[in-house]
C-alpha cells in the first residue's frame, strides 16, 4: 500500500509518499518560519494562505521524486488536527478533493499520532507496546501506547509545553522565533551550575509537568544583568538542564510505573541533543531501549502523516468525504 501524506497544521507545508513495503519514497517540506519571524510567532491567516500557495507544487515534487503517479497511490492522508483551523482546512480540503478525483480513500490523522509513530520510519523501529514522550511546541505528554490508536495519557503539562518554554525563554535571550534549537546551541557555550533553576513537579508524585515557572526564573536571572557577557549562555545552559532533567526523571518514573521496556521520543524538542543523551542514560540504567526519529522527523513533517495514514488505511479505516478538521482534539480520544 502506497500513501500520499499531507501535513499543514501549523507553519510547515509538508508532503511525503510512504509505501508499506518499500518504506519512505520521498518527502518535501516548505517552512514558513522566515515569513512569521517578523511577527515573533505564527500568524494563522498568513499560514493558511501560504499553505494554499505551496501545497500543489510540493505534491507534484513529492510524487515525481517517488516515481509515483495517481495510479500507484492507494490513499491520501492528511493532518485533521489539532492545530490552526484555517491551516488544517487547507490540507483537509485538498486531500479529500484529491482522493475523490483519484477515486482513492482519504484519511484524517491526529497530528500527535503522526509524531509518536515517527520513530517507525527508522531502520530499527520499535514494536508495540511502548511508552512515548511527546515534546513539541504545543504539547508535552507521556503516553502509554499499546497498539495503533490505543493511547492512554499518563501525564501532561499543566501550563506551557516544553517547546513553548524553550521558545519563550529564547525570546528573553534575544533569539529569533522559534528559538528552541538556537537556545540549545547557545547553551553549548554556557557553564553548567552557574544557574540552577527549579525542576518543576519533581518533588511530588504523578507524571504531570509544569514549565511556565521556568521562563519566569530565567527572566529574574537575566534582570539587571550585562547581557553582553557570558551570562546569556549560562542562563540558556541552566534552563536547558532544568527542562531535560525534569523530562528525563518523569520518563524514568513512567517506565518503572508501566513496566514498559521501550521508550519513544517524538516532537520538536526530541531533536535536543542533551535530552537525547540524558534519556539514553536513563534507559541504559533500566535495561530498556530508547527510540528517536531522525532530527528532521522530530519536527513537523509529511512522512509521519503518510506512515500513520498507511497504517490506518491498511487496517481498513477511512475518513471518506466526511472531511474532518479540528483545532482541539484529545489524543486519548481518537480510537481506531
Ligand atoms: O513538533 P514541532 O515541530 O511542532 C509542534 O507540533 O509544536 O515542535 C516545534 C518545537 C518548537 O518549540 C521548537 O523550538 C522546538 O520544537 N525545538 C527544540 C529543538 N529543536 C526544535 N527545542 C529544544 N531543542 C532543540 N534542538
Ligand atoms: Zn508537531
Amino acid at each position: 500500500m502506497r500513501v500520499l501524506g499531507i501535513e499543514s497544521s501549523c507553519d510547515e507545508t509538508a508532503v511525503a509518499v510512504y509505501d508499506d513495503i518499500d518504506g519512505l519514497l520521498s518527502h518535501r517540506l516548505y517552512s514558513q518560519v522566515a515569513m512569521h519571524r517578523a511577527y515573533g510567532g505564527v500568524v494563522p491567516e498568513l499560514a493558511s494562505r501560504d499553505h494554499v500557495r505551496r501545497l500543489l507544487p510540493l505534491v507534484r515534487e513529492a510524487l515525481a521524486a517517488a516515481h509515483s503517479s495517481r495510479e500507484s497511490i492507494d490513499g491520501v492522508a492528511y493532518t485533521a488536527g489539532p492545530g490552526l483551523i484555517g491551516a488544517l482546512l487547507v490540507g483537509a480540503g485538498f486531500a479529500t478533493a484529491l482522493g475523490l478525483a483519484w477515486g482513492k480513500p482519504a484519511i484524517g490523522i491526529h497530528h500527535l499520532e503522526g509524531h509518536l509513530l515517527a520513530p517507525l520510519l527508522e531502520p530499527k523501529p520499535p514494536g508495540f507496546p511502548f511508552l512515548a514522550l511527546l515534546v513539541s511546541g504545543g504539547h508535552t505528554q507521556l503516553v502509554d501506547v499499546t497498539a495503533l490508536g490505543e493511547y492512554r495519557i499518563l501525564g501532561e503539562t499543566l501550563d506551557d509545553a516544553a517547546g513553548e518554554a524553550f521558545d519563550k525563554t529564547a525570546k528573553l535571550l534575544g533569539l529569533p522565533y522559534p528559538g528552541g534549537a538556537a537556545l540549545a546551541t547557545l547553551a553549548e557555550g554556557g557553564r553548567s551550575g552557574q544557574f540552577v533553576f527549579p525542576r518543576p513537579m519533581l518533588d511530588r508524585p504523578g507524571l504531570d509537568f509544569s514549565f511556565s515557572g521556568l521562563k519566569t526564573a530565567a527572566l529574574v536571572a537575566l534582570r539587571d544583568r550585562d547581557l553582553q557577557g557570558p551570562i546569556r549562555a549560562d542562563v540558556a545552559r541552566g534552563f536547558e538542564e532544568a527542562v531535560v532533567e525534569t523530562l528525563a526523571e518523569k520518563c524514568r518514573r513512567a517506565l518503572v510505573q508501566t513496566g514498559h521496556r521501550r521508550l519513544v521520543i517524538a516532537g520538536g524538542v526530541g531533536a535536543n541533543r542533551r535530552l537525547r543523551e540524558r534519556l539514553t542514560a536513563v534507559v541504559l540504567d533500566l535495561n530498556a531501549e530508547v527510540y528517536f526519529p531522525r532530527t528532521e522527523f522530530c519536527t513537523d513533517n509529511g512522512a509521519m502523516i503518510a506512515l500513520a495514514g498507511c497504517m490506518r488505511l491498511a487496517a481498513g479505516m477511512r475518513s471518506g468525504l466526511n472531511m474532518s478538521a479540528r483545532a482541539n482534539w484529545e489524543l486519548g480520544a481518537i480510537g481506531v
